[in-house]
């Protein structure tokens, strides 16, 4: 009797505070026959022509957190779709995952977060209808690596990674961001890869101290040095471009990988905040290929030699994190509310944005 009044109060507490997680949304058609709408999502501003490139006119549609006040951001997380070119719920699991921070860590504030997730659709989904004329579009596949788009034939050799230095670029800008503190560039499985090629690859500008990079579950990296961890035969090519660093760069930083060289790329690389995530049971293939092979059966043994490489080239660069994520397989949403996930994501600050 004495009790009921505070079990009433703590249940009314409980119920405000349960933790908000919206529903995933549904879109008609399929990543091999194109998909055929560009959905709206809960917390989301759907931009179909959001422009990256106003000389040239080039745009394509992205997702961004909506109501915010940009004064108030001091945080952005860009994420990257995977294979299935599915960016809406990309957004969607990011901002789950976001819910279930701020409930955890009342240190993580919703409104200083900005999440964007832009779409890299393809031939196919301009003909099912997610896609409109004009806007770009890259090959089924090609988007990962940073090669150039396919369309429109107005725009030419307008790469994936162009696109991430124009979003990185419009964060990163004080006039309208003026206490962003950390741009990350993330993904899971295909937007992992992408997101280390970017790594890789990009050129550096002053901005990049606040630059963090989150690459969970990659099917296959770009390997730092020419040897590999496991021996395949009759391999071509293993140590190329974008399983490794030997030739066939994008023509996005052709110009500017063969003037640096492995030993320049590799030092600007190990440069940059770098936080790697592997989930301990991701036991998937990933890619068939025999350069992927060349560096582990599946995304946690390439996870292991990866590190192990790193480990043998002087040790885990300081800027550099690996977290392991125990009892997760191949999941994006496993990965982004994992520990490790959750405070790459949304709460750590690389001491480079401070020395
Ligand atoms: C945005 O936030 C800043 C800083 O808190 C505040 O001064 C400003 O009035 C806010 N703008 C709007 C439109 O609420
Ligand atoms: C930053 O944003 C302002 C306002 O939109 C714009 O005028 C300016 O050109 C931008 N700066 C850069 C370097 O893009
Ligand atoms: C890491 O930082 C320490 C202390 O600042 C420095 O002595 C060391 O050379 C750095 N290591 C690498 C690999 O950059
Ligand atoms: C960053 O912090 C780590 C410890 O968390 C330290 O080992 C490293 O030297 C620091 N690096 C820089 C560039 O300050
Ligand atoms: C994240 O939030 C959802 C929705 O409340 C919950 O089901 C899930 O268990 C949470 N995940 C973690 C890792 O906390």
């Amino acid at each position: 009797m004495f009790l009921s009044p505070f079990l009433i109060l703590a249940s009314l507490v409980y119920t405000t505070l349960a933790q908000q997680s919206n529903t995933n949304p549904t879109v008609d058609g399929n990543e091999d026959d194109g998909w055929q709408s560009f959905p709206d999502v809960v917390d989301a501003t759907g931009y179909p022509r959001w422009v990256v490139d106003e000389d040239l006119g080039a745009y394509l549609p992205v997702y961004q957190t909506s109501g915010l006040n940009t004064t108030e951001v001091t945080r952005a997380v860009i994420v990257l779709h995977g294979k299935p070119r599915d960016c809406w719920y990309y957004f969607n699991a990011m901002n789950n995952a976001l819910y279930n921070a701020t409930y955890d860590d009342p240190t993580i504030i919703r409104e200083h977060i900005s999440i964007m997730g832009p779409c890299f659709f393809d031939e196919d989904d301009l003909s099912a209808g997610a896609a409109e004329e004009g806007q770009l579009l890259w090959g089924r596949t090609t988007w990962i690596s940073g090669h150039t788009n396919v369309a429109p034939d107005s725009i030419s050799d307008y790469s994936s990674l162009d696109v991430l230095d124009s979003l990185v670029a419009y964060y990163m800008n004080k006039t309208v961001y003026p206490n962003l503190e950390v741009v990350v560039v993330g993904g899971h499985s295909a937007g992992a890869q992408m997101a280390q090629r970017y790594a890789a690859l990009r050129i550096s500008t002053d901005d990049d101290d606040r630059l963090h990079f989150w690459v969970a579950n990659p099917g296959s990296l770009v390997w730092l040095t020419s040897d590999r961890p496991v021996s395949v035969d009759d391999c071509d090519g293993v140590d190329d471009y974008k399983y490794g660093l030997a030739d066939n760069f994008p023509a996005y930083a052709t110009a500017n990988a063969r003037e640096l060289g492995r030993s320049g790329i590799v030092e600007r690389y190990n440069g940059r905040n770098m936080n790697y995530a592997w989930g301990l049971t991701d036991y998937a293939n990933g890619d068939d290929r025999c350069e992927a092979s060349a560096q582990g059966k599946n995304h946690i043994r390439r996870g292991k030699n990866f590190v192990k490489m790193l480990k043998a080239m002087g040790g885990i660069p300081n800027l550099t994190t690996v977290d392991w994520a125990a009892n997760i397989g191949h999941s994006n949403e496993g990965m982004m509310t994992s520990e490790g996930g959750i405070d790459k994501l949304f709460r750590y600050v690389s001491n480079s944005t401070t020395s």
